[in-house]
């Protein structure tokens, strides 16, 4: 199967016309619309300085745009841009690599791990116009070298310095991470560390995202409409441009800030809060003459932790809305069905 298609990003990006299985539907095309995201743009840098006016103020915007889409942009967040800098540039040979050889690291099914683009959409009936490089960061290990072993296993002893690279921006993120949980409890009443208790022993996939030019980018999509299944996706893109979200049933673009981490709440946490906060519903365009690149990190707790509220946030007056899941049982869930709606979770319990 798939024998006939070109999944490789040199060709596919010169073509005029791009092979029918990268055509997405055209509910899944509508237009952007021209109204601005009224996002909050989040001073995260205020909770180390223990301001707690400016951190109540914070908490507020927080709670206001989780309630509503799912989605905000934090600044100030204490990641090197240096790093970020270094990040991508590594970024950007890995991905410029001859496909025979990131294909040397190629997803092995039922794992999350390694390089992966179209070819690999097995349970999707129109294919991604993009390419990604996926591995793990475990909380729980702390091991000095995971990312590194990993990049030097699957890509070469020449990989050392962009496994490093990696090493020290997951290192940076997982700190990040810790604050955004630490701001989401505060936002919704919680203890301050009730979050993150879930997620200091858990785990990190990161992806880098490539999306190549398409002279026919009217056509398809780097991401369709869905939301994530994870918990947080930390993600940072360049000045490219193309991630939207849903609001209101308006698609609106969300404007690149080298200074900004975008966080998209996800599906576990949605479960998290007892469905006060949203999981935020996003799609990815494709630029007519740019290739654009993007990196996730998505926040797990551990695998056999139960997903449920606070005992705070449901009652007699408002119910559980999810019955007890097991993280790696939605996880495996992902990974071996065909997305039946956007929505994940839903589908799944
Ligand atoms: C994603 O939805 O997984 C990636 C979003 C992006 O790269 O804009
Ligand atoms: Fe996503």
């Amino acid at each position: 199967e798939n024998g006939a298609i070109i999944f490789d990003k040199h060709v596919l990006q010169e073509l005029a016309h791009i092979p029918k299985e990268y055509y997405w539907p055209t509910k899944d095309l509508v237009a952007t619309s021209q109204e601005e995201l009224n996002e909050p743009l989040i001073d995260i840098g205020v909770l180390l300085k223990g301001d707690e006016a400016a951190i109540a103020n914070a908490a507020e915007l927080v709670r206001n745009a989780c309630m509503k889409h799912g989605f905000f942009q934090v600044i100030n967040h204490g990641v090197d841009q240096s790093l970020i800098t270094k990040v991508y540039e590594e970024m950007n040979h890995i991905f410029s690599l001859p496909l025979s050889k990131k294909e040397l690291a190629r997803n092995i099914p039922g794992t999350l791990e390694g390089y992966s683009g179209a070819h690999a959409e097995k349970y999707s009936t129109k294919l991604p116009w993009k390419e990604t490089f996926t591995f793990k960061y475990s909380h729980d290990e702390e091991s000095e070298s995971e990312v590194v072993d990993y990049f030097k296993s699957k890509l070469g002893e020449e990989f050392q310095h962009a496994g490093s690279v990696f090493q020290t921006f997951c290192k940076a993120l997982k700190q990040l991470c810790l604050m955004i949980t630490e701001l989401l409890a505060i936002s919704l009443g919680v203890d301050r560390l009730h979050y993150q208790n879930y997620f200091l022993d858990g785990q990190q996939t990161m992806r880098l995202n490539s999306y190549p030019p398409c002279k026919e980018n009217n056509l398809t999509l780097g991401n369709g409409p869905h939301t994530d299944p994870t918990s947080l996706t930390l993600l940072h893109q360049d000045q490219v441009g193309g991630l939207e979200v849903l609001v209101d049933g308006k698609w609106l673009p969300v404007r690149p800030r080298p200074d900004a981490f975008v966080i998209n709440l996800g599906d576990t946490f949605m479960a998290f809060t007892n469905g006060i906060y949203k999981s935020c519903m996003h799609r990815s365009l494709i630029n007519k003459e740019k290739e654009r690149m993007s990196l996730s990190c998505f926040v797990n707790p551990r695998k056999d932790n139960i997903v449920k509220p606070p005992e705070s946030l449901y009652g007699k007056d408002a119910p559980r809305k999810y019955p007890d899941f097991i993280w790696s049982d939605l996880l495996n869930y992902t990974q071996t069905h065909h997305r039946v709606d956007e929505t994940t979770l839903e589908s799944f319990l």
